[in-house]
């Protein structure tokens, strides 16, 4: 048998098969927990590379990490939550022996392991300060741990992403939740189903939000009883509104906001607490496309404090951003820098940052001492005025059916990066011809070089790192690579 050469194909359709496939593949990245690879950025783009390193530079690197901390004979497994509680003591959430993967989920949400038992081993730990275990709970009850919230009246809010649920625990009864929103193990989209919602966070009052999160790219806000009372972020279009998936919640209580890091858009859009109004988004090309998670302190005006993701050519790292001029001002991470870090929580003076990572099975303690003995008096205006408002909703333009969500947004995925792909391929041949023309002698047609580098710029644009909110920026577009592989997984 003889193979055919491929040397038929017009150089210009091999050029538009592969860019398509590459364009084709970012897009329609499938969204399961995170790659389980090391942070990688590409020091072999020496350029890129300097740049990095010159930003870093400029910014302060604190808080500090604290590196004998937790105690070393904790076992943990992927740990999915950090917070703090009233007394400000650590407490996490991880998943003992379970593990999310690639086969954890059937193609329609369905957690694999239904028939099994829920994790055995006690899913919350509490630490003291030197990093202790001193209390524990949790087991018997979740299978696929997720969202860690715990509330100004001391109840323990957590999502479980295989149980589809969002369940509620006071401080009384840690066997039995006093809330639970969502049908066990039944994903969905309606007023009574999540999909596999990803945070919480509550308000004063006792009214609260939920991302949800994975599949339904949403966030709700529930009244204190749990009913539903607004919704927004399933609008398919272009808006500041949609998500690409929620993944964690930050209140800004005295600025009247809720924060959400919206994962695989790399950044962090607040909305009013009171009628889920858009506010601002924050972005920057050095914290790159993935933002995990997010915490806020009221602490010099408010700051937020962010986690990224692997798989981008800037380093996994946290950053401060302030929350006032939207400029990053503090970078902290470990030793080597980040994994995959997947929560990050902070006290309220600032003095204390705690990052949970999914893999390795680590939480990391930071601190900032000159924080810890500042009066926040002078400086948190209380804001009691969040006023329940009518069950009505904001932005919710979309009516697709909840299964076929997921898919649709895969395919449309696959679609867009078709034609964007095809639109960059355009342009270049569009360049090409143009060029060869001119070379020939013939009249360029400016029109058509115009809008292909029009297009490019579009895209360029859609893919740069910079801060949506104010004036400071670093304008250079962030340089198109596909996802690597492992660098030494
Ligand atoms: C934390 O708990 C450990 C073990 O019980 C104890 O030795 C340590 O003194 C505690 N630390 C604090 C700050 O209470
Ligand atoms: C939310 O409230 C603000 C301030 O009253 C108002 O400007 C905005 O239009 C409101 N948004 C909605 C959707 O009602
Ligand atoms: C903060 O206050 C404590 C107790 O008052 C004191 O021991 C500590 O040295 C202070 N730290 C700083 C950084 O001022």
């Amino acid at each position: 048998m003889q193979f055919r050469s491929i040397d038929f194909i017009p150089t210009e359709i091999k050029v538009l098969i592969v860019l398509l496939s590459s364009v084709t593949s970012i897009n329609c990245r499938s969204y399961v927990e995170p790659g389980y690879y090391p942070g990688y950025y590409n020091r072999g783009q020496e350029n890129h590379y300097a740049k990095i390193q010159t930003a870093l530079e400029k910014l302060d690197h604190a808080p500090e990490w604290i590196p004998e901390w937790p105690d070393r004979s904790v076992n943990l497994g992927q740990v999915s939550a950090v917070a703090l509680d009233n007394s400000g003591r650590l407490v996490i959430f991880h998943r003992a022996a379970n593990v999310w993967d690639a086969t954890t989920f059937y193609m329609d949400n369905v957690y694999k392991g239904i028939t099994t038992k829920p994790i055995p081993e006690p899913t919350l730990l509490v630490f003291n300060d030197t990093g202790s275990i001193v209390d524990k709970w949790g087991q018997n009850l979740f299978y696929m741990p997720h969202g860690l919230t715990i509330d100004s009246q001391g109840n323990y809010w957590v999502t479980d992403v295989a149980m589809h649920q969002v369940f509620k625990f006071t401080a009384g009864d840690r066997t039995k939740p006093q809330l639970v929103l969502g049908e066990k193990f039944v994903p969905g989209a309606d007023e009574t189903h999540f999909c596999k919602p990803s945070g919480v966070a509550v308000l004063g009052n006792g009214d609260f939000f939920v991302s949800d999160g994975y599949c339904n790219t949403r966030v709700i806000k529930f009244n204190a009883e749990g009913q539903r009372i607004l919704q927004w972020g399933r609008d398919s279009s272009d808006s500041p509104y949609s998500f690409n998936l929620p993944h964690a919640l930050a209140l800004a209580e005295d600025k009247g906001q809720v924060c959400v890091a919206d994962r695989e858009n790399g950044r962090v859009a607040c909305f009013r607490t009171d009628n889920g109004t858009y506010v601002a988004s924050y972005k920057n090309w050095l914290i790159g496309p993935r933002v995990f998670s997010v915490a806020y302190s009221p602490v010099h005006g408010g700051r937020l404090y962010v986690v990224n993701g692997p798989g981008a050519t800037v380093p996994v790292r946290g950053y401060v951003i302030d929350f006032t001029t939207g400029r990053l001002i503090q970078t902290f991470a470990p030793q080597g820098d980040f994994h995959n870090p997947h929560d990050v929580a902070v006290s309220p003076d600032g003095a204390d940052v705690y990052v949970a990572e999914i893999n390795p099975y680590k939480v990391y303690r930071f601190s900032e001492e000159s924080l810890r003995n500042e009066s926040l008096s002078k400086e948190v205006v209380k804001s009691d005025e969040v006023v329940p408002v009518k069950p009505t909703a904001t932005v919710e333009s979309s009516s697709l059916a909840p299964a076929s969500w997921g898919l649709w947004r895969g395919a449309a995925g696959g679609a867009g990066g078709a034609l964007v792909a095809a639109a960059v391929v355009a342009a270049i041949l569009a360049l090409l011809r143009a060029r060869n023309r001119g070379r020939k002698g013939a009249p360029r047609r400016r029109w058509e070089y115009g809008h292909g580098e029009f297009k490019l710029r579009r895209l360029l644009e859609r893919r740069r790192f910079t801060r949506v909110h104010s004036e400071d920026s670093d304008d250079e577009p962030a340089p198109m690579l596909p996802p690597q592989p492992p660098a030494n997984a």
